[in-house]
Parts: C-alpha cells; sequence; structure tokens
C-alpha cells in the first residue's frame, strides 16, 4: 500500500490519540530493556516492542515501527494502555481493546491491531523465559 495515499485517508482521531501518535516517549527503540520483540505481520509490516519490568511492573514501555499511521496507532495505544500495569494484566489487552479506543480504524487495518498487541505478548514471552 502506498503510505502516502494511506495518510491521506486517515480518520479524524480523537484527540487524545492523536496526542498518543505524537508522543515521542513511548516512541522509539531502548538501548537496555528488560525484554523486547521484533514481529513482522502477515503484510509486511513490522513492529517492535521494548519492556522495563520492575518487580513484576512493565515501568516503561517503547514501540517502533515504520508502518503506516494505522500501524503506529495501535501500536501507541497497546503501549499506553500496557504502561504501569503487571505482565498479567498486560497480557490482558487484546486487539477488541485496542480497536475499540481507537475509535475509528477501518476494517482493512484492523489487523494492525493484531500485529500491535502480538508483539506486546511476544516481549512478555521473552521475560518469561529469561525468569
Ligand atoms: Fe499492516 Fe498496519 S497496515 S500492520
Amino acid at each position: 500500500m502506498n503510505k502516502s495515499d494511506d495518510k491521506e485517508n486517515l480518520p479524524c482521531y480523537p484527540q487524545e490519540v492523536q496526542e498518543l501518535l505524537n508522543d515521542t516517549k513511548l516512541f522509539g527503540r531502548m538501548n537496555d530493556p528488560t525484554s523486547s520483540a521484533y514481529l513482522k505481520g502477515p503484510c509486511g509490516d513490522e513492529m517492535e516492542f521494548y519492556l522495563v519490568i520492575k518487580e513484576n511492573r512493565i515501568t516503561e514501555i517503547k514501540y517502533y515501527t515504520q508502518g503506516c499511521d494505522y500501524t503506529k496507532s495501535c501500536a501507541a495505544m497497546t503501549a499506553s494502555l500496557a504502561e504501569g500495569k503487571t505482565v498479567q494484566n498486560a497480557l490482558l489487552i487484546s486487539a477488541g481493546d485496542v480497536i475499540d479506543r481507537l475509535k475509528g480504524l477501518p476494517d482493512d487495518h484492523l489487523h494492525c491491531s493484531i500485529l500491535a498487541v502480538s508483539t506486546l505478548y511476544r516481549a512478555i514471552a521473552d521475560y518469561f523465559l529469561q525468569a
């Protein structure tokens, strides 16, 4: 998909979602995370999640993707929902939660939410496998 075409068709997200998209605290890579994961979705988009976990709680989280804004918004929402949660509670975050919170994710981009939560789950699995 042409990413610039995609951008032109972006829905008018609510203010808080736009703020999430612009939140540089959540976006980027991390040098020394407790755990991390990389996944490539069936569409070819790639995503990374980095977690700092202290006493079983996600105290810092970052995502990185060069995917379209829909992909980015799903990752940002997933990161924002997971930040501060115990790893067990973070595993309860679903693609449905992300879709509900984003209000306006089009049907042909619902899979972006699955890539986002799947990458989070993989980063948590990476943490569990270290224990
Ligand atoms: Fe593929 Fe969003 S367009 S994950």
